[in-house]
């Protein structure tokens, strides 16, 4: 087979509506989302130069500035710069990340007032899903982690650092994702994707509420299961009935649908990819691959 030497497309940015290489945009020191995490973001996942779920990204977006009062973002402008940014890149399979902070102003906890302009951050880079691939196929393992986050993780703020401390923990112990345990010992979810589970043919994940992301990829599992004659049950459950599911999986934006064959100690199923996970995999590429063939609208 000929080697590729073409140069690897490089990580492309937007800040403030200015295109540039994505290591030479600067923020100011004064930025909140820098002094107070006073952010959020989202990424999607390019497949073919297109980003995929864009819709939901964009309305999980504009939900969670609408909820942290973060005003002044023209949400149609956005979307376009986006695209725009996207496209001048030329990446074909990458993602796609925005960040929204609520801008530049003399440090005090209380937001600024008058709002200042936000600061709106895109960044464009390739993605090798070669390694997840082959974690596809086999499953992972996860790790039990308590849950040290915040009360309204149905944000998607940039304040990660609960999140980032519970996956550091976990891969220094050879795990693939956390399954956060909260205070009463009920799961929540993992620290960057949604968990699901089977019970007795039952597919099932945590209620949407106020301690979870709702996960784009997860509320994609809706049409899936459709697909499949299923449909996600809401359960609140405890580490050790995790344990003794007959599937368990992760869902998320690069990883897509993930099987976990091992929660600590112990197997699931077989400790091999489950049926139900296997056909949501199937529906998954299949739905995207449907997306890939529908007709590039030019907005
Ligand atoms: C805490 C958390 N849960 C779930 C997800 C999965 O969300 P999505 O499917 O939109 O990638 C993410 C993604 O980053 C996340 O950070």
């Amino acid at each position: 087979m000929p080697i590729d030497l073409s140069p690897a497309p490089l990580s492309l940015a937007c800040l403030n509506g200015v295109m540039m290489p994505a290591d030479e945009a600067k923020v100011s020191v004064w930025d909140r989302g820098f002094v107070f995490g006073d952010a959020v973001y989202e990424v999607c996942r390019i497949y073919q130069g297109r980003s995929w779920l864009e819709e939901e990204h964009f309305a999980r977006l504009e939900r969670s500035l609408g909820e942290l009062e973060i005003k002044g973002v023209d949400m149609k402008a956005l979307r376009g710069r986006t695209i725009a940014t996207i496209k001048q890149s030329d990446i074909l399979e990458g993602t796609v990340y925005i960040q929204i902070t609520r801008g530049v102003a003399p440090r005090a906890h209380a937001f600024p007032n008058p709002p200042v302009p936000p600061t709106e951050f895109i960044a464009v880079k390739p993605y090798d899903d070669s390694p997840t691939q082959k974690n596809r196929q086999k499953g992972v393992t996860i790790l039990s982690h308590p849950d040290l986050r915040w009360g309204r993780c149905d944000i998607k703020s940039t304040n990660l650092l609960a999140n980032c401390m519970a996956l550091e923990n976990v891969k220094r112990k050879g795990g693939f994702e956390a399954a956060l345990v909260d205070r009463d010992g009920l799961l929540t979810e993992a620290t960057h994707s949604s968990i699901l589970w089977v019970r007795d043919g039952r597919l099932e994940g945590t209620p949407l509420e106020e301690n979870i992301l709702p996960g784009c990829t997860r509320l994609l599992a809706d049409t899936l299961t459709d697909r499949i004659g299923m449909k996600i049950h809401d359960a609140k459950i405890d580490l050790n009935t995790l344990m003794q599911a007959d599937e368990v999986l992760l869902m998320g934006t690069t990883i897509e649908v993930m099987p976990v064959v091992k929660v600590d100690e112990a197997v699931i199923g077989k400790g091999e990819p489950g049926p139900i996970t296997r056909k949501l995999q199937e529906s998954y590429k299949i739905a995207l691959r449907e997306w890939l063939e529908q007709t590039v609208v030019i907005r």
